[in-house]
């Protein structure tokens, strides 16, 4: 996630909550769909920066996931966590993960993250393939991430297995439409590459409940996998099936590199590596990838901000204008601490949409790329 970004929405955030109010700019959660082993949660996992969630052949992911990243400044106490990331360990007293079922528990080892959230599947859906709509909240506290929710889902399927219900179809279809049919959600429709586009269940759903496709993402797994002589141009292109936001095409660890726990920084080299070397994708690799997608994101959190901003300045405008007319009736001037406060907020917001404005200047207001 971009820096820029962060910084400006926490210090907006911070500005809030100085005055009571918590999350006002209400970010978009980000959901990912799609069939059963598209590569759902590697997707996201590599948004995050992190391993901690169960990926593999199958049906893994068995019950919503609800990730909600909280930024939080590292603490002077704990150390850099610039140098935590240099050590061997993965472990970085700044960063822990707590399960809403586990109150109190702080999860410093991902892997652990990642045995809980299996844990807790077969607690609620037993050992043989069941699912379950009771979803797992996990909150990730960290200096290096945007205050946001993610959502992992279990994938599409149809034929049902193990202990899995005779209407398993409707059940997950079911599942997937409470996270996506929220205006606010952002939708990850990701399709294998190596299977027929036209086929997509996501890119079905997601159209079902965003027919203009304005909060669509297409994102291409397994493009490594596709056939000698095959890409995916033709989609990249909108000569397929087009959408709005276009598609982004990446390359997550394949099942031999999740067995040999290949590290996540190792898995963005070579996918970098494989879209500069490849003919197909050669002249374009600055819109391939992992790094390309969390850009994309980044825009589209950006114009959501945008748009929201004079909807909350209004909002602090008219408490303001409310409060300090009550205080005149009291015969008070608008100098105690709760007044100062929304003052600051006030100009703190004011500066902030400068900011933005200047920082969407830079950038391309298409969003198809
Ligand atoms: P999900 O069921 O949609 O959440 O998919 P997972 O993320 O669990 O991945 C399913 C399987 O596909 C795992 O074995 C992954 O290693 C593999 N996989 C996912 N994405 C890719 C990819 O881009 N390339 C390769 N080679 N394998 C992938
Ligand atoms: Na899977
Ligand atoms: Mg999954």
């Amino acid at each position: 996630m971009d820096e820029q970004l962060i910084k400006t929405v926490n210090k907006l955030q911070d500005a809030f909550s100085t005055v009571g109010v918590h999350n006002p700019v209400d970010l978009p959660q980000i959901v990912v769909i799609g069939s059963q082993s598209s590569g759902k949660s590697s997707v996201l996992e590599n948004i995050v920066g992190r391993d901690f969630l169960p990926r593999g052949t199958g049906i893994v992911t068995r019950r919503p996931l609800i990730l909600q990243l909280i930024n939080r400044p590292a603490s002077a106490a704990n150390g850099d966590a610039s140098d935590a990331s240099e050590k061997k360990s993965e472990e970085n007293p700044n960063e822990w993960g707590e399960f809403l079922h586990l109150p109190g528990k702080k999860f410093f080892n991902f892997d652990e993250i990642c045995d809980e959230i299996v844990n807790d599947t077969e607690k609620k859906t037993g050992k043989n393939l069941g699912i379950s709509p009771v979803p797992i909240n996990l909150r990730v506290f960290s200096p290096n991430v945007l205050t946001l929710t993610l959502v992992d889902l279990p994938g599409l399927t149809k034929v049902p297995v193990g202990d899995q219900p005779k209407d398993i179809e409707r059940q997950i279809r079911d599942m997937i439409l409470t996270y996506i049919t929220k205006p606010n959600a952002i939708i990850l429709a990701v399709t294998a590459a190596n299977t027929d586009l036209a086929n997509s269940d996501g890119l079905k759903m997601a159209r079902e409940v965003d027919p203009d496709g304005t909060r669509t993402i297409g994102v291409l797994t397994k493009v490594d996998l596709m056939d000698k002589g095959t890409d995916v141009i033709d989609i990249l292109a909108g000569r397929v099936i087009p959408l709005r936001l276009g598609y982004v095409p990446v390359v997550n660890r394949g099942q031999k590199d999740i067995v040999s726990k290949r590290s996540i920084k190792s898995a963005l080299d070579s996918e970098r590596n494989f879209f500069e070397s490849h003919s197909s994708y050669q002249s374009k690799a600055q819109y391939c990838g992992t790094p390309f997608l969390a850009r994309k994101l980044n825009l589209l959190l950006m114009h959501h901000i945008k748009i929201t901003l004079p909807e909350i300045k209004a909002k602090i405008s008219a408490a303001l204008a409310k409060y300090q007319s009550e205080l005149e009736q009291l015969g008070d001037p608008l100098t105690d601490a709760a007044g100062q406060a929304a003052n600051t907020t006030l100009s703190i917001i004011t500066e902030f949409c400068n900011d933005f404005r200047s920082a969407l200047e830079g950038q391309s207001t298409d969003l198809s790329t």
